[in-house]
């Protein structure tokens, strides 16, 4: 990859589900090594831009770029194995299979048993919970408990960009901190994030950069702390769009908890 070549980009995606288009051509980059962070309302097409990176969902126009590599048009293993790994915004694991089975699943695509053996003992230090509760059944763990399970589960493949949807849902706000600082973790030791947080203030305050996704198209990109800072957010916050005077619409309000 050369310093030109941006690690992954989206170039005019245009994308829906058969009644319209949700994403209505959205560009940005994502650089190599930072945390990026999407925020935006309800609906405005969050989920729908991750599904289209690890191609669950195809885009009818546009492009994704991968450190030069086209997405668009490869499966979801293709994707997987150009190392790019999502923990979706619902819980994931087998709830009837122990937790160590779930995080070992994780490198289905890794042949050699005693790699898998020594990944398995890096998330081990990373989580400890993969090593305590390694063969109790995973639908056991509270909500907190299997988010953390989700990561070490998508470490096992070495990714190196981790897309997560939504890891806060649904935690409360002591096993929030836990996992957002787990997700800043995982970027220090060399893994590159993209991230949607509707916990947008403690989400934009751990990431290098921002993105403001609205009605499915990027209304704002900047540092988290530009993101942050700008009023206009603070009006999203509320539930308007980016007008001056808010509109009488009954546009869904993000919940916000810091
Ligand atoms: N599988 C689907 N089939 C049809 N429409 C869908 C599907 N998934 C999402 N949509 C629609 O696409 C739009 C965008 O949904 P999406 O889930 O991407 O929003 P989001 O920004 O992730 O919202 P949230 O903050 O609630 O997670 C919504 O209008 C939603 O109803
Ligand atoms: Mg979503």
């Amino acid at each position: 990859m050369t310093s030109s070549t941006p690690f992954l980009r989206f170039e005019g995606i245009v994308a829906g589900y058969g009644g319209g288009d949700v994403l209505k051509g959205v560009d940005f980059a994502v650089q190599e090594h930072g945390v990026t962070c999407i925020v935006g309302p309800n609906g405005s097409g969050k989920s729908t831009l991750l599904k289209t990176v690890s191609g669950l969902l195809h885009p009818r126009l546009g492009q994704i770029l991968f450190k030069g590599t086209p997405l668009v048009g490869k499966t979801p293993r293709e994707i997987l194995k150009l190392g790019i790994v999502q923990v979706p915004q619902q819980h994931s694991l087998f709830r009837e299979m122990s937790v160590e089975e779930n995080v070992v699943l994780g490198a289905f695509l890794v042949r050699d048993r005693a790699e898998v053996s020594r990944r398995l003992a890096s998330v081990r230090e990373m989580f400890p919970i993969v090593a305590t509760r390694a063969k109790d059944k995973a639908g056991s763990l509270s909500g907190g408990q299997q988010r953390l399970v989700e990561f070490a589960r998508c470490l096992m493949l070495e990714p190196e960009l981790v897309v997560l949807d939504e890891p806060s849902m649904g935690l409360d706000p002591k096993t929030l901190r836990t996992m957002f600082d787990t997700v800043k973790m995982m970027n220090e030791m060399g893994r590159t994030v993209l991230l949607v947080e509707q916990n947008a203030r403690q989400a934009l305050k751990l990431s290098h950069h921002g993105v403001v996704l609205e009605n499915g198209q990027v209304r704002l990109t900047g540092t988290g702390r530009e993101v942050l800072d700008n009023p206009e957010i603070g009006t999203l916050y509320l539930g308007g769009t980016f007008h001056a005077t808010p509109p009488a619409t009954n546009a869904t309000p993000m919940k916000e908890t810091d």
